[in-house]
This record gives C-alpha cells, structure tokens and sequence, in this order.
C-alpha cells in the first residue's frame, strides 16, 4: 500500500485551510525548508490573483490549520509562505508505515501506462562504443524505475543490422570464405571490405548488387548476413551479462525487422502530400529546418528516417505505446524532431501519445576530447569494462586483505561497473562528462563507491546489532539528526516520480548521495547500538529504512548493493 509522503499530507491539509481562506483549487508546493520541517508556497501567487495582502493571508492560512498530535506548528514566514513543523511522532508513524511496506511506501502511478523504450542501439560487426554505453546505461534506469513504478515497459533494442554496409561486408565474406568469425575478426573483416570497396571499383559494383540481393531476400545472401547478425548479437550479450543490464535478444528488433514496411511508409506519407520529391529523393520538409527528413534516397534505397518512421508506427499502432522514449546522443536531436514531426502530420503520433527523444552528451577523455584510444580508433567497451573491474579489485583488496578468489572477484564486479555506471548516471544526461577511472573508484565523493558502502555499513550496523526488522515506538522524542533522516528518507517517492517525469536518472543519484550524507551525519550524532530502549529500537528502525531505500535506489540505476562490501 502507498504510503502518502508527508509533504502530500501537508499539502492536503493546506489546500483545505486556503478553502476556508476563501482560496479555491490551489494545489499549494510543500518544501523542505532551513527554518521549519516544510513551507509551503503558493499562498503568494493567490495573494497576488485576488489582490489580497500575502501576509494576511498567509496568517489565515497558518491559522486555518489544525496543530495538534500531527502538525506541531504553523506560521507565516517571508513575505507570504507558511512554515510547517511536525511533531515527533507524525515522523516516527511515517517511519513505521514505510517500514512495514516492501514498496518502501512507493506507490504505482505508473500503473497502466505502457512504455516503448529504444535504448543501446549497437551496430552490427561494428565494435559497441561509449555512446552505445551511455544509451545502455540510461535505458536501463528508465526502465527498472518505469517498471518500479507500476508501469508496462517494452525495451526495443534498435540494432543497427540493415544498410548498404553489409553489401560490401557480405561480399568480402563470399569471395574470401572464412568459417563463422568471432566479432574480434569481424571488425578486421569490415575494415578490410571498407578499404578495397574503395580503392577498387568492380569489388564496390559487386558490393551494391549484393546490397540488391540482401532486400530481395536472397537465400545465400540473407544466410551470411544472419551469421554476421547472431554473432555480433553474442558479442552484445556479453557486454550487457558484463553490465548487468537487462536486455535479451528478444529485445533486439533491429531497423531490418522494419524493411518490408517501408515502401508503404513511403506511399503513404506521398499520397497524403506529406512527402514530396525533392532532387530525386522522397522528402518531408518541416518549418524549423532547412534539412528536410529524407524518406526515400534518390538511388530508391530506404534509410535511418523511413525505418524510425516504421518503427514509431508500429510501436504507437500496434504496441499501443502511450510513451516513446528514444535514449540516444545529443547529436541525432534533428533527426528525431523530424521524424515525430512528419509522425505528427501523417497522424501515426497523436496528442495521447508522447514521444521523447531522451538526448544525452559524450564522454570525453581526460583530454577533454572525444573519448578514443591513443591511435585514435573506438575503445572497445569490454576493454574498459575489464580495466573498470581490476583497478576495483584494487581499491576492495586494500579495504580488504583477507578477501582473495572468487569472493574478491564478485565485489570487484559490482564495484567497478557500479561505478561506471554511476560516474555516467551522475551527470545530468544532456552535459558530457570526462571518463575518469581513478575519480570514479574514490571512495569518498559523489561516486557509486561511496553508496555501495553507505550501504554496507549500515548491514553490518544491523548484523551486529543482531535485530529482525524493528518495530518503532512512536512516542520517544527525535533527536534533530534523526528528524532530519526520516524526512529526507520520505522524499524518495517523490524522487522517482521526478526521473521518471524528466528521464533524468541523475535525479535518483543525487538523492541517495544526500541520503548517505545524512545518514552520516544522523550516525556521528546519534549512537545506535550503545542506545537503549525505544531510542535503540527507533534508530535500528531508521537504519532500516535508509539501508533499504539506498538498496532500492542503486537497483533501480542497476547498481548492486552487496550486503558487505
Ligand atoms: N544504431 C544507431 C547508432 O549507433 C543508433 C540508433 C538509435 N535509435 C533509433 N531508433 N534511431 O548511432
């Protein structure tokens, strides 16, 4: 059952005492406040629309509402906002309501909601690079908190496995047969195909007829460009079993699945003049660009805009999305405000249905350049992976003499690609951020690190303290620090509402950073297993609660949270 946060309570109740202010349908905004637990807004704009004094009206307010076991105080502040302070036990009651929950009191407003999310994107006999990381990494926390939120979510692995590309590709392989490549000898091969494509003309004519004999459909064709596809879908599993990220190849629908569909897609959007021929190719201009999406190439070949369409079509008419999210760099923003927009005309997006790109910046060297290896070429996402992993086995084994085998590799794991994934999670999606491995293993600082053992200790709290989980006594009286951890615990609900409402996993990181803070600062001041009586039994509680919080809040970024660390 969902738990109301406190400060849904709250604006409950100031919403009833602006009614009796005689102030109708405000929805006022309770904050966290340095002078109160809360204030409240929203009395000022009032004020303002019916030229009333917001002092006055404030102190209406704050007089309207009922102090008494629940809210210990209320009062005008500022030029018009009301300073709200609970009483201890109104706390420790929320605690206990959370607490008794498995949800953590998180309700399902999701529920109902379907969410077609295009996210990790590889390309296929092309290495996976840290855009793609980026793209994984985001995705999955939209989705595990989506889906933590009651929603339905269908992930759309949108491989990039069509394309002129493997003519050249598939031709190399026929005229110089090899038995199945591992991905490692694909790259070679692809770099091979690329250069003779273009230093010798008659291989590049036998290239684009091969690229004719693949949208035919023919047997001997589709059956190399298969192999290239199953292997390289191997090579991707690996990366996300390595990453813990929670795709499948049931999730890969790549642009091929769309091929048939897109000479309708064409006609369609022509017809209904939409689209029109411009130098040859198939166009929908739109008034914001001077690039228009092109439908059609001039050589009749279809590419990246007809298959979106396709795609966006499908997901909206036949998937019955209500949201489409699309996790992909910065750099393709045109394109996708092109393609809803020409969705948009041709009346596959309509107003009930939302569609996003979800746009994220690059990772940078150390540089401050594109991210790449010293010669230049893609870093191979497994490589960094591996390196992420051993420089933790590092910093664990440091922390840790006595662990050794499989116990240090299994925390190594979770350390390291707990941290790359934090370090990406961290910054706001839309900036670019410098890839830096020795900042991202710092034991203290805004890293996953930090949380993993904010985490670990608060078990080995609970383990010595030797307590299932704890009742609370509502009436024993809260130290500050303890005030100030049950409300910052209470704001996690709200938390994810707010990724969810700007896709910004960046969000729920700050949120379990301050948490660990507080709970800091809650532990330097309030002893837990020296205490006694109820105070033991409400703080063990309070421990409880923020060791689950930050075990549900690192699982939704897809970050483990091992009981010891
Ligand atoms: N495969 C593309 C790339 O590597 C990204 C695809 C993004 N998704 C989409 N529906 N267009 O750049």
């Amino acid at each position: 059952m969902a738990v109301p946060p406190l400060a849904a309570s709250l604006s409950d109740a100031v919403s009833a005492a602006l009614a009796t202010a005689g102030v109708f349908e405000v929805a006022p905004r309770i904050r966290r406040s340095q002078h109160a637990d809360f204030q409240a807004d929203g009395v000022l704009a009032s004020a303002g629309a019916l030229r009333r004094d917001p002092r006055a009206l404030a102190a209406e307010v704050a007089a309207a509402l009922p102090t008494g076991d629940r809210l210990a105080a209320a009062s005008v502040a500022g030029p018009g906002f009301v300073n709200l302070d609970l009483t201890d036990g109104a706390l420790l009651d929320q605690l206990a309501a959370r607490l008794a929950d498995p949800r953590l009191g998180v309700g399902t407003p999701e529920s109902g909601v379907t969410t077609v999310v295009d996210y990790s994107q590889p390309n296929v006999a092309k290495e996976m690079h840290v855009g793609h990381l980026r793209s994984t990494i985001i995705g999955d926390a939209l989705v595990r908190t989506l889906e933590h939120l009651g929603g339905d979510v269908i992930r759309r692995n949108h491989l990039g496995d069509w394309g002129t590309q493997f003519g050249m590709l598939i031709q190399r392989l026929v005229e110089h047969p090899e038995p199945p490549a591992s991905m490692g000898r694909l790259l070679e091969i692809y770099r091979t195909a690329q250069a003779q494509f273009e230093a010798d003309p008659a291989f590049a004519d036998r290239a684009r007829q091969r690229v004719v004999a693949l949208q035919s459909g023919d047997r001997a064709t589709v059956a190399v460009w298969r192999e290239l596809v199953d292997e390289s879908e191997r090579y991707f599993t690996e990366v996300y079993d390595r990453l813990g990220v929670r795709l499948t190849p049931a999730d890969a629908v790549g642009e091929s699945a769309y091929n048939a569909a897109l000479p309708g897609i064409a006609d369609e959007l022509e017809r209904a003049g939409i689209a029109v021929i411009s130098d040859g190719a198939l166009c929908v201009f739109a008034d914001f660009s001077s690039t228009p999406l092109i439908v059609r190439k001039s050589d009749g070949g279809f590419g990246y805009a007809a298959t979106d369409l396709a795609a966006l079509r499908q997901r909206v008419g036949d998937l019955h999305a209500d949201r489409l999210l699309y996790v992909v760099d910065a750099r393709q923003s045109l394109h996708f405000r092109l393609v809803f927009a020409a969705a948009t005309r041709a009346g596959w997006l309509q107003a009930t249905v939302s569609a996003t790109h979800v746009a994220f910046g690059s990772v940078l060297g150390r540089d401050g350049r594109p991210f790449r290896t010293r010669s230049g070429g893609t870093i191979r996402l497994i490589d960094l992976l591996t390196d992420a992993v051993d420089r933790a086995r590092t910093v664990v084994a440091a922390k840790n003499p006595d662990l050794t085998g499989a116990a240090l590799d299994e925390r190594a794991q979770a350390v390291g690609i707990g941290a790359v994934k934090y370090a990406d999670l961290a910054t706001g999606r839309s900036r670019d951020y410098v890839y830096d491995p020795d900042r991202m293993l710092a034991l203290t600082g805004d890293t996953g690190v930090y949380l993993q053992y904010a985490h670990a200790r608060i078990r080995s709290i609970l383990a010595r303290a030797g307590s299932a989980r704890t009742q609370v006594d509502a009436t024993a009286p809260l130290h500050a620090a303890e005030r100030a951890l049950i409300l910052d615990l209470d704001g996690f609900a709200e938390t994810l509402s707010e990724v969810v409402a700007s896709y910004e996993p960046h969000r729920l990181c700050a949120y379990l950073h301050r948490l660990a803070q507080t709970f800091t600062a809650f532990y330097d001041q309030c002893p837990v297993l020296r205490a006694t009586g109820p105070t033991r039994t409400n703080r063990l509680a309070l421990c409880h609660l923020t060791g689950d919080t930050l075990h549900t809040g690192l699982t939704l970024l897809g970050i483990e949270a091992p009981d010891q660390l």
